[in-house]
């Protein structure tokens, strides 16, 4: 027997679980199945901003009144999430007062519960995927995309979880971002032999795919619950089935469902439209620095644009393309042509639209060193004001300031970090400071803003903290300054905007 014991810290309250030895949950389970009495059980595999979310959205659903228990991993990065939610402490940290609200509402109610225990899968009616399924990517410090790599080892290993343990008429429904082809070619048959080894008909689990549009921000929950899904079914029992349980989720009165042909329509459509918008974000890169070559303000000009109709989603310039989806699900789509449907060439334009994005932190750091006009930053306090890569929310995966900082410290800068969305900064393994008056205390050389949150606009606090410190250099990656903001700054400090040639 294994004699260490295993811990798992919690981010959010910096308490430390010790993780069970054995990994039984079957009488916890049983007891808050009892508890609900004879509701039907959902069950989401995967807590994280998707399916932590989706298991709040399901235990306040409209018109339905479910038994929820969402299911992750008894890892010592994971198992902090399942105790987080059982002990009081919503995993998540979003700008959303829905996501409490709704957390507050199941607790009172007493119809979520989370678990490690696969034995769950075995008590649902429907079980929701919302569980990762990553790109490899082979990338230098520079950001050049060399090559990348999906493994499904894992993916098929959490499916295996379901199909041994499933009821046989169970709704499996796939929200995950998968590679077209996915639910026909590996789902289907993975829960089909489970099901066959275990003795039972084969006949009966419905086989459904919607994916997720969520938006972790202001308006998470409203993302899943207040908001067009699309869907489709392994067959049409599935397809049925499918629509009848998210009816019972979703406002499909005010926003309709639309239901495609087969699985591998609805898998694409999510690629195609995550590579529609990473590849709409990969055209604004050469026009931003043509703009700052030019003396132009590129957000003038895309703001004018914008004003037709027909060019309404033309993007800004920015510091680059972080997350899960944007950074990966173009790679998804071009591995999926070419490993699950044999196609001699990948998605060319898509590849591309990825390598250009990952290389924005460069430009913006090149930018910033540029208009310093420095090689080193030696002996220079630099800080950076958000690390999540998306506004309003802490989301550190993949987040472009983390190039950013890279870049900073090896040109030798000290560094200061502040979001108040991020305590603990995952990826850097390093601590995040949330209060901003306490990050201003330093004599600081450089501030840039590098995340677009709430706190950073139009913020009059942040302003008189600007104005407290001696001649800066403040760089804004994201164009959140006002115009106001930028000539006043400018009468004490040296301002630069990403994509904005016209600030000198
Ligand atoms: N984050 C977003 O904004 C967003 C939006 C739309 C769609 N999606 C898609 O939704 C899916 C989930 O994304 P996410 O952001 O929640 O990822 P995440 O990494 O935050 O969460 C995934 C969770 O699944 C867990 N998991 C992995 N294997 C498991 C298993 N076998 N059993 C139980 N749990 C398991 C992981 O431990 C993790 O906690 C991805 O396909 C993503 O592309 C994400």
């Amino acid at each position: 027997m294994n004699s260490t014991i295993l811990t798992s810290i919690n981010p959010l309250t910096n308490e430390t679980y010790e993780m069970p030895a054995i990994l039984d949950d079957r009488k916890a389970i049983d007891d808050f199945l009892k508890k609900n009495g004879s509701k039907p059980v959902v069950v989401v595999q995967g807590l994280g901003f998707v399916g932590a979310v989706m298991s709040l959205v399901c235990a306040n659903a409209l018109t339905e009144d479910y038994a929820v228990i969402g299911i992750d991993l008894a890892r010592e990065d994971t198992y902090w999430k399942i105790k987080s939610i059982n002990k009081g402490t919503f995993p998540i940290v979003a700008s959303d007062p829905k996501i409490e609200e709704f957390y507050q509402i199941a607790r009172a109610k007493n119809n979520l519960y989370a678990t490690y225990d696969p034995y769950a899968y075995s008590q649902a009616d429907v079980v929701i995927v919302d569980i990762n399924l990553d790109v490899a990517k082979e990338s230098n410090f520079y950001g050049d995309l060399d090559g990348y790599d999906v493994n499904l080892t894992a993916f098929r290993k959490a499916i295996q979880a379901i199909g041994n343990n499933c009821k046989e008429d169970v709704l499996v429904l796939v929200e995950t971002t998968v590679p077209p082809g996915t639910c026909q070619k590996v789902v289907y048959p993975i829960i089909k032999e489970c099901l066959e080894q275990r003795g039972l008909n084969t006949d009966k689990f419905k086989l459904g795919h919607s994916y997720e549009r969520v938006m972790p921000g202001p308006n998470y929950i409203d993302s899943i619950q207040n908001f067009y899904r699309v869907f489709s079914g392994i067959d049409k029992r599935s397809a049925v089935a499918t629509e009848t349980f998210l009816r019972t989720i979703i406002s499909t009165e005010k926003y309709p469902l639309t239901e495609l042909g087969n699985t591998n329509a609805t898998e694409m459509a999510k690629v195609l439209e995550n590579s529609y918008r990473a590849m709409n974000i990969a055209f604004a890169v050469e026009w931003s620095r043509f703009a700052e070559e030019a003396g132009v303000n590129l957000y003038e000009v895309v703001r004018a644009i914008r004003m037709r109709p027909t060019h309404k989603n033309l993007m800004l310039p920015g510091i680059g393309v972080g997350g899960y989806c944007l950074t990966k699900d173009p790679l998804l789509a071009s591995w999926s042509k070419q490993s699950l449907f044999d196609s001699k060439n990948g998605l060319g334009q898509s590849e591309q639209g990825v390598k250009i994005n990952d290389k924005m932190p460069l430009y913006a750091y090149q930018f910033m060193k540029q208009e310093v006009g420095v090689d080193d930053f030696k002996g220079k306090k630099v800080l950076l004001l958000g690390v999540s890569y998306r506004s309003n929310v802490g989301d550190t995966r993949y987040s472009p300031v983390e190039p950013f900082y890279n870049y900073l410290l090896d040109d030798n800068a000290e560094v200061f970090l502040h979001d108040p969305y991020v305590r603990h900064w995952e990826e850097k393994e390093i601590e995040v400071e949330e209060n901003i008056t306490q990050v201003f205390k330093e004599k600081l050389d450089i501030v840039a803003i590098t995340t677009g949150h709430v706190e950073y606009k139009d913020s009059h606090k942040l302003m008189n903290l600007l104005f407290s410190q001696d001649k800066l250099f403040i760089l804004d990656t994201i164009g959140i300054l006002t115009e106001e903001e930028i000539t006043k700054l400018s009468e004490k400090h040296i301002v630069r905007v990403v994509g904005r040639g016209d600030i000198k």
